[in-house]
């Protein structure tokens, strides 16, 4: 059954994973807030891509920086000139528009009206003041992306981590883009978070960094559940960014359509050459086995956090029918891998009565590391079914049986079948269960 992206906003809303902003006062267009389930999602999924990239690479390591930068850092990368789309008006019934955005040029999108104002350049960063009063402030901007404190900072962290080239630097952070048209839930938003790695390479380097990222990261989107027939890689061909020589998007079929989630990137000695020279700073890295000196190239991952969570959730959403045609029964599941579920394990006691054996086994797999609820409100099928719409892999249930034989019955989320597990085993099967689910799904 095909996503339907009203069904899945309202899910998501419903069960607490992502609603407007500022809902009370009537949302503010562009902004998005995470409830309980959704932040547990998205700091899986980020925890995940931090595994991937740093803590398994001895070659790349990773910082935290401020989100205002010193306002020349956006001179030097070329943001405050031309980091602009291109903005249309319609003068009849006021909407804004990208131009390149508009099914039809000259033809506003709401009304259909052709009394449209002259295609103008848009600056997408966001500006504020630093500064106790006006005279002495200054403005500044909120980054339109992480990339450029790695660049800022790269002879810090190469000389503090003493790490030889090719070597990465990480970043998870917010960033800012005030977007004509924020659309398509969290899609496009006006603040968003990005996960980047910049790649350091000798330019003489014989090794293709570029294809070799571009694969590794085909990789981490299959083991987050993807099959490989719903993502695109996409070259760019000769439309490139001001500051790229080549560029490739990873595209995942979203219900609207085939969408950029990731963006690799050789930026070549851009950056460097632009810091080097707006800073006064030498930026040059000097080889030991050459004895060359010279800019570093750069291959860069970048992946919105935001993005790759709405492409998550709807792979994972699906609705089936239960019962038949004519007397449906219909249940709502998001078959999230394991390792990103919000909630992992469920243990549910069959009866009240059965409580706090229950909940002390509940507490026993939380302290093992697990995301764990203990729910014990309704009949256990409707709890079962509320377990599937916010995506838990695994309800253990307790039951009257289980203070006998000390063991459970384990149901799984996707098939529905139950199995019998010994209560002394079950942190083990369920931790060999979650790792298997890292494996690519092909
Ligand atoms: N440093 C390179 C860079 O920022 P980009 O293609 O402009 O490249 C990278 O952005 C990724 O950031 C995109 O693939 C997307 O996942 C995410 N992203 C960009 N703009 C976004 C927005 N307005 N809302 C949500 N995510 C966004």
């Amino acid at each position: 059954m095909a996503v339907d992206m009203k069904e899945l906003t309202a899910l998501c809303k419903r069960r607490g994973f992502i609603f407007q902003s500022s809902e009370i006062y009537g949302g503010i267009n562009g902004f998005w807030d995470y409830g309980p389930y959704g932040v547990e999602l998205k700091n899986a999924i980020k925890q995940f891509w931090w595994r991937e990239i740093v803590h398994t690479r001895p070659d790349v390591v990773g910082q935290d920086a401020s989100i205002i930068m010193h306002p020349t850092v956006w001179k030097a990368s070329g943001h405050e000139d031309g980091f602009t789309d291109p903005m249309v008006d319609c003068r009849d019934c006021k909407s804004r528009f990208r131009a390149d955005q508009l099914e039809e040029p000259g033809k506003c999108g709401s009304c259909g009206s052709r009394n449209m104002t002259e295609v103008r350049k848009f600056n997408l960063m966001l500006s504020t003041s630093v500064g106790a009063n006006a005279e002495s402030s200054t403005t500044a901007y909120l980054r339109p992306e992480t990339a450029q404190a790695i660049f800022v900072n790269f002879k810090t962290i190469q000389k503090t981590s003493r790490k030889k080239l090719p070597f990465g630097i990480a970043q998870i952070g917010k960033a800012f883009r005030n977007e004509i048209t924020p659309r398509n839930f969290t899609f496009r938003s006006r603040e968003f978070e990005q996960m980047e790695m910049q790649y350091f390479i000798d330019p003489e380097d014989k090794v293709d960094h570029f294809s070799n990222w571009a694969e590794l990261r085909k990789g981490f989107f299959t083991k987050l559940g993807f099959p490989l027939e719903k993502l695109r890689f996409k070259d760019h061909g000769q439309e490139l960014a001001h500051y790229a020589k080549r560029a490739m998007d990873i595209e995942f079929e979203f219900p609207f359509g085939w969408q950029e989630v990731e963006g690799i990137h050789d930026r070549g000695d851009f950056d460097l050459t632009q810091h080097a020279q707006f800073a006064g700073e030498n930026m040059e890295y000097f080889d030991e086995d050459s004895k060359r000196k010279f800019v570093p190239h750069v291959v860069e991952t970048s992946i919105g956090a935001d993005r790759v969570t709405l492409a998550v959730l709807c792979e994972a959403y699906s609705v089936e029918n239960l019962g038949t045609e004519a007397e449906p029964d219909l249940r709502t599941v998001l078959r999230f891998k394991a390792h990103i579920a919000p909630v992992q394990v469920a243990v549910l006691p069959l009866m009240k009565k059965l409580s706090e054996p229950a909940e002390a086994l509940e507490r026993e797999l939380n302290a093992q590391g697990f995301r764990t609820e203990f729910d014990v409100t309704g009949q256990i099928g409707k709890r079962y079914r509320r377990y599937d719409e916010i995506g838990t892999p695994y309800c253990v249930t307790f039951d009257f049986e289980s203070l006998e034989d000390q063991a459970v019955t384990v149901r799984f989320r996707d098939s529905m079948e139950q199995v019998r597990i010994p209560i002394s085993g079950l942190s083990e099967w369920l931790r060999k269960e979650i790792h298997q689910s890292m494996l690519p799904s092909l």
